[in-house]
């Protein structure tokens, strides 16, 4: 069972039948940042796990990795790296292609926004089949880094994104488990 406080972050989202296709049960974390007690208790959560974790920065992916890693950040002290969709990032990139739930993409990192031996920690909204999550871990993989856990707000179990992330032996942490 979840804590009073996950399951009061939980109702906070508001799920939306039919977005952005037929047939996806959309999670709109909109409504949870725009709560400002279901805001500081989501990113509390985090901190909780990962203020002992020795982590050196944070990297988010665009979109909605960007609202839940930077207060992170902050509350740990340390840096935050956006990967991006691509064509966003001026210097010397490097890119990941992966599936959608609906679609395909590819996101791009900073090559140097990383060094070779940092502990990194991912973090993302929400984690469906798991696709984006593995891009970024081979990104931040690539550079010499290690990922130290990926983490998310809402995991999706239906669509096995954890088994996905198993292959590459990084762990998936989330707050929430949705339909
Ligand atoms: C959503 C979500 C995750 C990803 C999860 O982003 O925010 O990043 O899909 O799906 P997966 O586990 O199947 O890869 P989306 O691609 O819709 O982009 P956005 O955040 O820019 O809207």
């Amino acid at each position: 069972a979840l804590s009073d406080n996950l399951q009061y972050v939980s109702d906070s989202i508001r799920v939306v039948p039919g977005f952005p296709k037929k047939g996806i049960m959309f999670q709109d974390i909109t409504t949870l940042t725009r709560n400002p007690k279901a805001f500081k208790l989501c990113i509390e959560a985090f901190v909780e796990r990962y203020k002992d974790q020795k982590i050196d920065v944070i990297a988010g992916v665009e979109a909605r990795g960007f609202i839940f890693g930077p207060p992170l950040a902050l509350a740990l002290g340390v840096g935050f790296v956006p990967l991006r969709k691509p064509g966003k990032l001026p210097g010397e990139t490097i890119g990941a292609e992966y599936q959608l739930e609906y679609g395909t993409d590819r996101i791009e990192m900073t090559v140097e926004s990383i060094t070779n031996g940092q502990n990194v920690l991912i973090i993302d909204d929400l984690v469906a089949t798991g696709g984006t999550l593995g891009a970024a871990v081979q990104l931040v993989e690539k550079v010499g880094a290690k990922v130290h856990e990926a983490a998310c707000v809402i995991e999706l179990p239906e669509l096995q994104g954890r088994a996905k992330l198993k292959a590459t032996n990084v762990p998936l942490f989330v707050l929430l488990e949705k339909e």
